[in-house]
């Protein structure tokens, strides 16, 4: 395999590892409001409301285990170093656990952020709602996970790998939400083969060349299966 392979990765990626999904039915959006806890305004109204919901996400994703996807996409990493890159929008530290190394476009959650200086640490499991940062001593720990409103990290890399790869992959992601949803017009407009996998339709489905429908533990160990034996990765 020669390709430069350029995956995204959603939350349903980790669906089957028992980490729920955003918008699917019974989704974390529809039993909380973005506005009250994934915003910097909802932080600096209530910072008890939103440290709970990620202290609660902490202790779910602390409690999860990667699922053959997850294993299947660190296998591809490994045969191929340097030519496939993992791109997420999930917080989770599945990817890692499994043995990948993945670009964080939203940030994860057992990282700490200072909203005052900036500071990056080792999120501790329950951060309080004034948790006090090492460095500069304010009161001012947040999860460093990005919020609506936000800019994700790595972009203007994202952008280059997305211009020089041969295949953008998508797994698990609805499409709904902007950069990541406008990866694949990106892909397309380098001349990128796409392909999209996922256990249902998503809001930019029409955009790929190509679809494979199902769950993520089943269809990406399959792909990848095909892809190292040399056979049709598109
Ligand atoms: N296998 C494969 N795909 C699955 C599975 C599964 N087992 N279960 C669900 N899916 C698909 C759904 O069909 C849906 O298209 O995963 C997608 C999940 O979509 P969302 O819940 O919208 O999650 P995501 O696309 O990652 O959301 C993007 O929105 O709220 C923000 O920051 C948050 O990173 C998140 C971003």
């Amino acid at each position: 395999m020669a390709d430069t392979i350029v995956i995204l990765t959603g939350a349903g990626i980790s669906a089957e590892s028992g980490l729920g999904t955003f918008r699917d039915t019974d989704g974390l959006w529809s039993k909380v409001r973005i506005e009250d806890v994934a915003t910097p305004e909802a932080f600096a109204r209530d910072p008890a409301r939103v440290q709970e919901f990620y202290n609660m996400r902490r202790t779910q994703a602390a409690g999860a285990a990667p699922n053959p996807a997850h294993h299947a996409l660190a296998r591809l990493q490994r045969d191929h170093p340097g030519r496939v890159v993992i791109v997420t929008q999930n917080v989770d530290g599945l990817h890692e656990a499994a043995g990948a190394t993945v670009l964080h476009m939203h940030g994860a959650l057992d990282r700490a952020l200072c909203a005052a200086c900036g500071h990056r640490w080792p999120a501790p499991a329950e951060m309080r709602p004034e948790e006090p940062c090492p460095a500069c001593d304010a009161p001012a720990g947040r999860p460093d996970v990005v919020w609506f409103g936000e800019m994700p990290h790595h972009m203007e890399e994202i952008a280059e790998l997305l211009a020089a790869a041969d295949l953008f992959v998508a797994i698990g992601t609805s499409g709904q939400v902007y950069p990541a949803a406008g990866f694949v017009q990106e892909a397309r407009l380098a001349g990128v083969e796409t392909l999209e996998l996922n256990l249902a339709e998503s809001d930019v489905s029409a955009a790929f060349d190509r679809h494979e429908i199902g769950p993520a533990s089943e269809i990406v160990p399959d792909w990848v299966d095909r892809v190292l034996s040399g056979g049709r990765a598109r």
